[in-house]
């Protein structure tokens, strides 16, 4: 989900299938990528306890994903249909958002077959298979989340329809990507692109500089994202159980049309009704050095 897929031609690369999946191939890595993927799941395994949500660490034991080396998504997507129906399947890169809608919507979550080179260990553009599939796939075994990445697919597919993509692709970057989550007194990550990066595993809770603020549907939708740097602001959402109900319950044809009149947030900004859990100093983002993973 970026803006770098406007460019992506319209039909798949050769060797992918009409729907861009490919074989994973999983014979074919050799052990420099399945020991990244192991030196950089121990890592992570190590720093999250305590700092995201504890479904997240359900699903890495449910789904065995400690076992070592890059995961077979045949042998993941067997366990992970038996709890939520869902499947993991490979692709060459990112993919259009329409082929990317329709996946979520079928309950089928694309993933890069590539990992990174260990030169990229702390830095990356694209999200390579321990993004994918360390961030993202823990949590669908979640039967709640699940549902809300099944529906935010079908609504992606009507997004399109209605011209308004980019709103919801806000939804998508501060849920799935940078979401946070209220547990008591204490908030925890549960978005993808926080879980699966060391630097802003630490960043997004502790770091003096983001805010952190209550989720609010509306106001996600109107705020703009950095996909060069750390986020300077987070949303918080209360459970799962909210996220989806709010997902399935809004009508969001007339909310597209009122938003068109509204004016973007700045990502760093505070407005009126901004339930405040920190307000950021962004001594990060004004200190202008780039953000390591
Ligand atoms: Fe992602």
């Amino acid at each position: 989900m970026s803006d770098a897929k406007a460019t992506l031609p319209a039909t798949p690369p050769p060797g992918a299938a009409a729907d861009w999946t490919i074989p994973q191939a999983w014979s074919d890595y050799t052990p420099a990528e399945h020991a990244m993927w192991d030196r950089l799941f121990e890592r992570q395994s190590a720093m999250l306890p305590g700092r995201v949500v504890p479904a997240f660490l359900d699903g890495l034991d449910v789904l065995r994903m400690s076992k070592p080396g890059i995961p077979d998504f045949g042998e993941l997507s067997e366990r992970l249909t038996g709890l939520t129906g869902w499947k993991v399947v490979a692709v060459p890169g990112l993919v259009p958002d329409d082929v990317f809608f329709r996946h979520l919507a079928n309950r089928t979550f694309v993933a890069g077959r590539f990992i990174r080179r260990p030169d990229q260990i702390d830095y990356l553009e694209e999200p390579d298979v321990f993004h994918d599939v360390f961030g993202h796939v823990p949590l669908l075994a979640n039967p709640v989340f699940a549902d809300y990445m099944q529906a935010y697919g079908a609504g992606g597919l009507r997004s399109l329809e209605l011209g308004a993509m980019h709103r919801l692709a806000r939804l998508y970057w501060y849920t799935v990507e940078f979401g946070l989550i209220r547990d008591g007194d204490a908030l925890r990550i549960y978005g993808a692109g926080i879980a699966s990066s060391h630097g802003e595993s630490l960043f997004a809770l502790d770091d003096p500089s983001p805010n952190r603020i209550g989720f609010d549907l509306q106001r996600v939708m109107r705020t703009r994202y950095r996909i060069d740097d750390y986020q300077q602001t987070y949303f918080v959402i209360d459970s799962f159980e909210a996220l989806l109900r709010e997902t399935l319950d809004t009508d969001f044809a007339p909310l597209y049309r009122a938003l068109d009149t509204a004016p973007d947030i700045a990502t760093d900004a505070i407005v009126e009704g901004d339930r405040i859990f920190h307000r950021g100093c962004q001594a990060h983002a004004l200190a202008g050095k780039p953000a390591a993973e």
